[in-house]
């Protein structure tokens, strides 16, 4: 069984550890043209994922939430996922989800995760949700199509506040590298 709990500060170190030091993150990184020498510092995560993350100061920029397992009465927190709205427009949110190693993936539990966000965003009144995986990262497109999500082609102006659409708009895996695709709550 899944649960997702508000993310804490102290979460914050453990979440960029099973992003770039899990046994999948050789993987994701090479998507991400990263290589040993480039991977991120956990101050610049820090700079990313900012501390309204963690301490829900300003939850209309965004939130993280760990995903918890319950198996045989033993609780582990095994991913985390989040919404960020900053870079949006109005009622328009984009999530983010890891889960700690690959252990954890392929049993259902991301995709149940994605669907207990959808359900607290759609409670904070968003309408739609985009999520943006690499086009080689197949079980990812392969959860959040189970999600609900669908594949759309990325027409920024649509989505992105105009300051930020240079900075974001191509996506992390550069130009044609990833699959948009929107989740509608309407
Ligand atoms: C993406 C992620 C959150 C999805 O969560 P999950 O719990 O693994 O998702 P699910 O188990 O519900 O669905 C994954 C599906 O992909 C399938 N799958 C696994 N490996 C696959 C592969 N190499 N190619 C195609 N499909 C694959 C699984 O069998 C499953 O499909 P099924 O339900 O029909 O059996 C999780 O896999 C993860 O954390 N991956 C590593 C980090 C990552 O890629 N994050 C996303 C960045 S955008």
């Amino acid at each position: 069984m899944i649960r997702l709990r508000k993310a804490t500060i102290g979460d914050r170190k453990k979440a960029y550890y099973w992003l770039y030091y899990s046994d999948f993150s050789m993987f994701l990184n090479k998507l991400e043209g990263l290589t040993e020498e480039t991977i991120p510092s956990y101050e610049e995560f820090k700079a990313d994922y900012q501390d309204y993350y963690f301490i829900g100061s300003q939850p209309e920029k965004g939130r993280c939430y760990i995903i918890v397992s319950t198996k045989n009465g033993k609780k582990e927190d095994i991913g985390i996922i989040s919404y960020t709205s900053f870079h949006l427009f109005e009622k328009i949110t984009e999530f983010d989800i890891w889960l700690k190693n690959l252990a954890c993936t392929g049993h259902g539990h991301g995709t149940q995760a994605i669907l207990k966000l959808v359900r607290i965003v759609k409670d904070l009144g968003y309408a739609n949700i985009i999520i943006r995986p690499s086009k080689y990262n197949k079980m990812a497109i392969k959860s959040y199509k189970k999600a609900g999500f669908i594949e759309k082609e990325l027409k920024p102006g649509e989505y992105y506040r105009a300051e930020y659409i240079d900075k974001f708009s191509e996506g992390e895996y550069g130009p044609g590298g990833d699959v948009f695709m929107v989740l509608s709550l309407l």
